[in-house]
């Protein structure tokens, strides 16, 4: 049985009324502390129907493309009112390195050749880029806080991502873009760490693309991501690694030459995630229910709470604490992280593990009392924190 440890005059008692409005939504906690989000959302009832819908379309239709096709058009259009942008200016894709990938695929490398990234970003990102050296391109990798020193006049790309997955750390978006544009650099920023846990604006921003998918906190499923493109660089780039659904006109059927879509869309391919996309519609549909600000304010308080935990426990918090320098997650380093996983699982609390450090990462649906229970576990397993 759990065994609670009081609370202490220093931390927050209180975790707002955000998880008593929609945990009932969650199934999972009914039976489980679910504080890992940066790696898979939590199944709602909103998004298991959703599956249900697309098997009941499917048998009772047989081939209902118009609808599918629509339907595709209603995910760009959610998740472009996720970022204020507009519709055009997204691509459905299924994986964010299926849109990196496509961006890529279609810039040139003559003229700068450099791309400048972080050393903690995704893998996928790096390795897409590195790809790119076979065809000119020439790849460096910087701390966040030393990217104004590597970029310079021959960078053609600064490719960042938003919250790091393994260290938490969020980048100051608006430092990079005021120092890739200074030097004429496009920027691109991976905001799977971030899309649906930190509001996005992609004008406050002020980047050229961005990337996420619909894993982790936009409550839906694998096989759904998207591509924004700013509008004035629609023609900039023109995607090798292509497929029919990029075509300027779908329909038209024709194999005999290349015309890419004049939009956004110019960085799709193949047939669209049908099922994924009712999963990530209703994903998304259901965080603008509950709300991305409110979610933001939410979580920054169990995270206040969760960091003193750790502090009075002696723990080394790898993520920087300031308001603006993180986002959901919360990374503590472990001398045997893998054990210290499993450890919390025996506790029935889910987290995760990258790089010796233990992930703990709250959303909307986490309350107070679950982030207690993290400690408490902690706690009992102090000797495995470093
Ligand atoms: C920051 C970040 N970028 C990218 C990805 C994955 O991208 P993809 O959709 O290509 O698998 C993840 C997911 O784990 C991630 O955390």
């Amino acid at each position: 049985m759990w065994e609670i440890i009081p609370p202490m005059a220093t931390r927050p008692t209180s975790a707002g009324p955000l998880p008593d409005r929609i945990r009932h939504r969650f199934p999972i906690f009914e039976r489980l502390v679910y504080v890992n989000s940066c790696s898979q959302g939590a199944l709602s009832d909103a998004v298991r129907e959703s599956y249900a819908a697309y098997l009941r379309h499917w048998e009772e239709k047989g081939a209902p493309w118009e609808y599918w096709v629509e339907r595709t058009e209603a995910a760009r259009g959610a998740f472009a009112r996720l970022v204020n942008a507009d519709p055009d200016e997204i691509a459905v894709t299924t994986s964010l390195s299926a849109g990196v990938s496509a961006l890529a695929s279609g810039l040139r490398w003559a003229r700068r050749s450099k791309i400048v990234t972080t050393d903690v970003e995704f893998p996928t990102v790096g390795q897409i880029w590195h790809a790119q050296e076979s065809r000119g391109a020439r790849v460096v990798h910087a701390r966040p806080e030393e990217l104004e020193r590597a970029i310079d006049e021959d960078t053609a790309v600064v490719s960042v991502t938003h919250v790091s997955y393994r260290t938490g750390e969020r980048t100051d978006v608006g430092e990079v873009v005021r120092v890739a544009r200074e030097h004429g650099a496009l920027v691109l920023l991976d905001a799977y760490q971030s899309a649906g846990s930190i509001p996005l604006d992609v004008k406050e921003l002020g980047v050229d693309f961005l990337a996420a998918g619909t894993v982790k906190y936009l409550l839906g499923s694998a096989g759904l991501a998207f591509f924004y493109c700013r509008r004035e660089l629609w023609d900039r780039a023109w995607p090798t690694a292509t497929g029919w659904f990029a075509d300027e006109d779908i329909f038209r059927m024709d194999a005999s030459r290349y015309a890419p879509s004049p939009t956004a869309r110019r960085f799709q391919s193949g047939t669209p995630p049908i099922p994924s996309i009712y999963a990530g519609i209703a994903g998304i549909e259901l965080m603008e229910e509950i709300g991305v600000e409110e979610t933001r304010e939410h979580v920054l308080h169990l995270n206040a709470h969760l960091v003193a935990g750790l502090d009075e426990l002696g723990g080394t918090v790898v993520t920087p604490r300031e308001r603006e320098r993180h986002g959901a997650l919360i990374c503590v380093r472990s001398n045997d992280v893998e054990e210290l996983v499993a450890a919390l699982g025996r506790w029935g609390i889910v987290t995760s593990e990258r790089d010796s450090n233990l992930r703990i990462s709250a959303h909307a649906y986490n309350s107070l009392e679950d982030i207690d229970l993290v400690l408490e576990a902690l706690t009992r397993h102090r000797h495995l924190l470093a």
